[in-house]
């Protein structure tokens, strides 16, 4: 049931879609690093990214199909493989926003979830502004902000 877990990264996926290809592999640190820069989100210590990268569960990078070398979209997965999973690094580059780049992410994540893990699964993720709009379209739901635990 979870060889894919690690088979994945040997066996990487291409699909193209209206102009962009999608790629089922984790992101190199650089990418991983300049992406993260270009949308905003918080810088990584590369090394701890270094380590962070090499426990993905399941990534997905797009990039545009006239120019693959190009990441402009990533997504990954991580978690314990079985129960537990968390969505991170949900990153698209600003001139690729609002052309359904995200949607596409999710969409690959989501299918290789469904394909891969029980649906007894629980996934997790912390939006951040206007991306709660495209998760919901994914079946995410708000939930407490707060927990038991300090
Ligand atoms: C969030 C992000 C990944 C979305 O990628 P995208 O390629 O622009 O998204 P899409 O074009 O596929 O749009 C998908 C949906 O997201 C929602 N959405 C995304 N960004 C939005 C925005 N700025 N304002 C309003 N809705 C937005 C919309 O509901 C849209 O659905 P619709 O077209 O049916 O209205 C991208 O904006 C991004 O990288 N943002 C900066 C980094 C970030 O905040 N990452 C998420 C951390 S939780």
């Amino acid at each position: 049931m979870l060889g894919w877990l690690y088979s994945y990264s040997a066996l990487p996926i291409a699909r193209r879609w209206r102009g962009y290809t999608v790629v089922h592999s984790t992101p190199t640190l650089e990418t991983y690093l300049s992406l993260r820069k270009a949308t905003g989100l918080t810088f990584k210590n590369p090394q701890a990214a270094t380590t962070g990268l090499a426990n993905t569960i399941f990534a997905v990078q797009i990039s545009p199909s006239s120019s693959p070398d190009n990441v402009v979209g990533m997504g990954r997965i991580m978690g314990d493989g079985g129960c537990f999973f968390h969505l991170v690094d949900m990153a698209v580059h600003p001139e690729h926003q609002g052309r359904g780049v995200g949607k596409m992410i999710m969409k690959e994540l989501k299918e290789r979830m469904d394909k891969n893990v029980p649906e007894t699964r629980t996934v997790l993720l912390f939006a951040d502004g206007k991306a709660n709009e495209l998760y919901k379209q994914y079946g995410f739901v708000e939930t407490s902000t707060t927990s038991p635990f300090p």
